[in-house]
């Protein structure tokens, strides 16, 4: 037996804006400007289709390392999604959820996070999930240590230790595993980005960098993945 190649779970990588930027002899700033245009566009087409959560990298772990110029443009732009675009989701009653490690942000940042998230905790016709310093191997490990604590404890034995177990001490806690996994750009990596939630996800690359990615290429890989057979390690 197959099982429906369903989709509720759509995760993306939304890579290649430096690029898009460079090409036009810009700078890399206004590749995320535009960037996050897209992400607009894309989170109004997913509500769209029914999809019921969208996860989007925003902002990896190692995304810290890059130049102060370039984190510092980022978190403005941050502020800004958070002040205006996000707050127009929340009117229409999309749940805003945040997973990374939100202690390296700045503090009104975080406010600005929890609030959105206790806001919009009631709504369930589609989640939207930002990644924003997040970093898989970190989630992993603090899930970790929390087993780990928890067992010290004598809270549970590590007989209790199972994948559901596990899979409770993620920041993706309450939400499906991604059906499908997209990564702009070209580049066939997952760069540190949910490896635990994309064990049996279905992967799709495209070319088109992310400043240029639309409504109608996002068709073209859901068109794509209703033809895969998903299987699941069965035969
Ligand atoms: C990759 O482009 C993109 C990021 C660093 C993160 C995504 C950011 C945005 C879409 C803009 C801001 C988003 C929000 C939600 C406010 P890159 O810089 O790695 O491109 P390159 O690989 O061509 O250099």
């Amino acid at each position: 037996m197959t099982e429906k190649s369903e989709l509720k779970h759509i995760a993306i990588i939304m890579d290649g804006n430096g690029r898009w930027a460079t090409k036009r002899g810009l700078p890399r700033s206004l590749g995320h400007k535009k960037g996050a245009e897209v992400v607009k566009e894309i989170t109004k087409a997913a509500a769209e289709k029914g999809i019921k959560f969208l996860t989007l990298y925003a902002f990896s772990t190692e995304n810290w390392q890059r130049s102060e110029e370039e984190v510092s443009y980022l978190m403005t732009l941050l502020r800004q999604y958070l002040k205006s675009d996000l707050q127009e989701l929340k009117e229409n009653k999309v749940r805003i959820r945040f997973i990374g490690e939100r202690y390296m942000l700045d503090q009104d940042i975080q406010q600005l996070m929890t609030d959105l998230e206790r806001q919009t905790a009631s709504y369930d016709k589609l989640t939207v999930c930002i990644a924003l310093s997040y970093g898989s191997r970190h989630e992993i490990v603090a899930a970790a240590k929390k087993i780990a604590t928890q067992v010290k404890n004598g809270d549970i034995s590590p007989e209790d230790i199972d994948i559901n177990l596990f899979s409770d001490m993620l920041y993706t806690k309450d939400i499906p595993d991604p059906d499908l996994l997209i990564r702009t750009s070209g580049e066939q990596r997952l760069s540190n980005y949910l490896l635990w939630q994309l064990a049996y996800s279905e992967l799709a690359f495209t070319d088109v960098l992310w400043p240029d990615f639309s409504a109608q290429e996002l068709q073209r890989l859901i068109d794509n993945y209703q033809t895969r057979e998903r299987r699941y390690g069965k035969v």
